[in-house]
């Protein structure tokens, strides 16, 4: 039973190049698969976090605000107007729909790509919109449990400790300012070629907040167990180093009592 750690896993790039994915799918989990949960509110730095923690310690990464972004963008194309009555229907379609994630993090809907088209102002306020009705919520509790695999998986979100993952060995949520995060969404889009306005910004993003805060369903909040990592000072490679620390002294690396 003792932990072993491959320091350069990427060793076996060049003459077994999927050599992991072939051993973890044979290989036979002796304990939960490890999840580490990065909660928080709109634009608090948590997607490009959980990518490169992810990244750092080979796990899997569920980008789950991305399938409410998804259910949205499609119940809008599918003419759906997103209100409670029509929550059924909202989440019949997306149980129908083909959700893809690529290696590159590109977004498939039914082998179209999203990955653009679920980034704008209006599509974060409609999957807002969506994570408030709990019939879409539980068709994709399923789904994103499923993405947990070995070696391990960083889940991001607003209810990964709190309902999806709630045995998951480590939780952050992670803050910033509102000033901050609006600031930050404003460099994203520019830099995507996208128009943004600062003002307007921060007033999405406050009323994001408060939806997603005081929804009966899966509010926004920190789980018990959560510990909390303000990101408004520090860098991104800062708060990626504190979340890789804690995660160094939990099990099974954890040196033994
Ligand atoms: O993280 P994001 O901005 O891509 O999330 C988009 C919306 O989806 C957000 O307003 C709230 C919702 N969401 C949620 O309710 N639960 C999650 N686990 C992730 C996102």
């Amino acid at each position: 039973g003792l932990p072993v750690r491959i320091e350069d896993p990427k060793c076996v790039a060049k003459t077994f190049p999927d050599y992991f994915e072939a051993f973890f799918g044979v290989a036979q989990a002796s304990r939960p698969t490890p999840v580490i949960c990065i909660d928080g509110p709109t634009a608090s730095g948590k997607g490009t976090i959980a990518g490169l923690v992810a990244e750092r310690l080979g796990f899997a990464l569920l980008d789950s605000g991305a399938l409410y972004r998804i259910t949205g963008l499609a119940a809008s194309r599918a003419g759906i107007a997103l209100t409670e009555d029509n929550a059924p229907a909202i989440a019949e379609l997306i149980r129908r729909s083909r959700i893809g994630f690529t290696p590159d993090q590109r977004v498939l809907l039914d082998g179209e790509d999203i990955s653009l088209a679920i980034r704008t102002e209006d599509a974060s306020m409609n999957a807002s919109r969506v994570a408030v009705f709990p019939a879409v919520r539980e068709a994709l509790l399923q789904v994103q449990r499923d993405f947990r695999r070995l070696p391990g998986l960083v889940g991001d979100g607003r209810d990964m400790g709190t309902v999806i993952f709630p045995d998951a060995p480590l939780k952050v949520y992670l803050t910033a300012t509102a000033e901050c995060r609006a600031e930050r969404r404003y460099k994203q889009l520019i830099s995507k070629g996208l128009s943004a306005n600062m003002a307007d910004l921060l007033a999405d993003l406050q009323a994001r907040d408060a939806r997603d805060m005081n929804r009966a369903a899966a509010p926004l909040k920190p789980a018990e167990d959560a510990l909390h990592l303000d990101n408004s000072e520090g860098t991104i490679e800062q708060a990626v180093q504190q979340i890789l620390t804690w995660w160094e002294q939990r099990q099974p690396f954890a040196p033994r009592a």
